[in-house]
C-alpha cells in the first residue's frame, strides 16, 4: 500500500513566531499517516520534533560550491530534512527550472538520502486545450530520474490553476489524473494532490482510490487549518 502523507509547503512564509504552529501540527493525531512540513530553510533546524518529518522546498543539483543564495540537499539533510520538494510550478515559473533541472535536483535529493516530492501540473490553458495527460506524462518522463522507487519518491499532482486560487480540481479531474499516474508509476508510490486543499474539501479528495494524501500550501500554515486536513487523511 502507498504511504499516506499529509505534507505542508510553507513556501516563503514563516519565522520563529510560527514554531508553535509547527509543534501543534506535530501533536495532531495522525494514525498511520506521515505528516511532513516543508518550511523555509531557516526554520528547519528549529522544527525537529516527534511526529513531524521535515522537508526542503528545493535543492541545488550540486552538493556544494559557488552558488550564492542556493541550498544543497546535504545541507537540508544536515538541518533535519528527510524530504525535499522538487519541480514545484512556482520554481519552474519563477526560476525557469526545466524538466532536466528538476531531474538533476531529484537525483541530488536522493544522493543526500532525501525522499523527493516531485511536483507536476498543467496550466489552465493546457487543460482547456485537452492536453492535461500529455503534459503530465511529458513532465514525468522528463523530470523523474531512472531509479525512482516508492521509497525515494512521492509524486504530487498540482494543477497550476488550482494553486493558491481557491479553485480546487474536481474529484473527477483528480481521479482521472491520479489513475493515469498510478498506471505509470506502479502500485506502491504515494500520489499526492495539491491545489487549494482545505479542511472542507480534503475528505472528498482523500477518499479517491489513487490519492494518498495532499501537498498543502496556505492551509498548512496554521495548525487550526492543517489539523483537520491531517485528520481527514488519518
Ligand atoms: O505545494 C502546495 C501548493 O502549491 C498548493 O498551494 O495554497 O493552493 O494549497 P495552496
Amino acid at each position: 500500500m502507498p504511504k499516506k502523507i499529509a505534507a505542508g509547503n510553507w513556501k516563503m512564509n514563516g519565522t520563529r513566531a510560527s514554531l508553535p504552529d509547527a509543534m501543534a501540527i506535530a501533536a495532531t493525531p495522525a494514525g498511520d499517516c506521515a505528516v511532513v512540513l516543508c518550511p523555509p530553510a531557516t526554520l528547519l533546524s528549529q522544527m525537529g520534533t516527534e511526529g513531524l518529518a521535515l522537508g526542503g522546498q528545493y535543492c541545488h543539483p550540486n552538493a556544494s560550491g559557488t552558488h550564492t543564495g542556493d541550498i544543497s540537499a546535504p545541507m537540508l539533510a544536515d538541518a533535519g530534512a528527510t524530504y525535499c520538494i522538487t519541480g514545484h510550478s512556482e520554481r519552474r515559473a519563477d526560476h525557469g527550472e526545466s524538466d532536466a533541472d528538476v531531474c538533476a535536483q531529484t537525483e541530488a535529493a536522493w544522493s543526500a538520502g532525501l525522499v523527493a516530492i516531485l511536483c507536476i501540473g498543467e496550466t489552465l490553458a493546457q487543460r482547456e486545450a485537452g492536453e492535461t495527460l500529455a503534459v503530465l506524462t511529458a513532465q514525468l518522463n522528463g523530470s523523474l530520474p531512472n531509479g525512482a522507487t516508492a521509497e525515494n519518491t512521492v509524486i504530487a499532482y498540482e494543477p497550476v490553476w488550482a494553486i493558491g486560487t481557491g479553485k480546487v480540481a474536481s474529484p473527477d479531474q483528480v481521479a482521472e489524473v491520479h489513475d493515469a499516474l498510478r498506471a505509470q508509476v506502479g502500485p506502491e508510490m504515494s500520489l499526492l494532490y495539491g491545489g487549494s486543499v482545505k479542511a472542507g474539501n480534503a475528505a472528498e479528495l482523500f477518499a479517491l482510490e489513487n490519492v494518498n494524501g495532499g501537498l498543502v500550501g496556505g492551509a498548512s500554515l496554521k495548525a487550526a487549518d492543517f489539523a483537520p486536513i491531517i485528520t481527514a487523511l488519518a
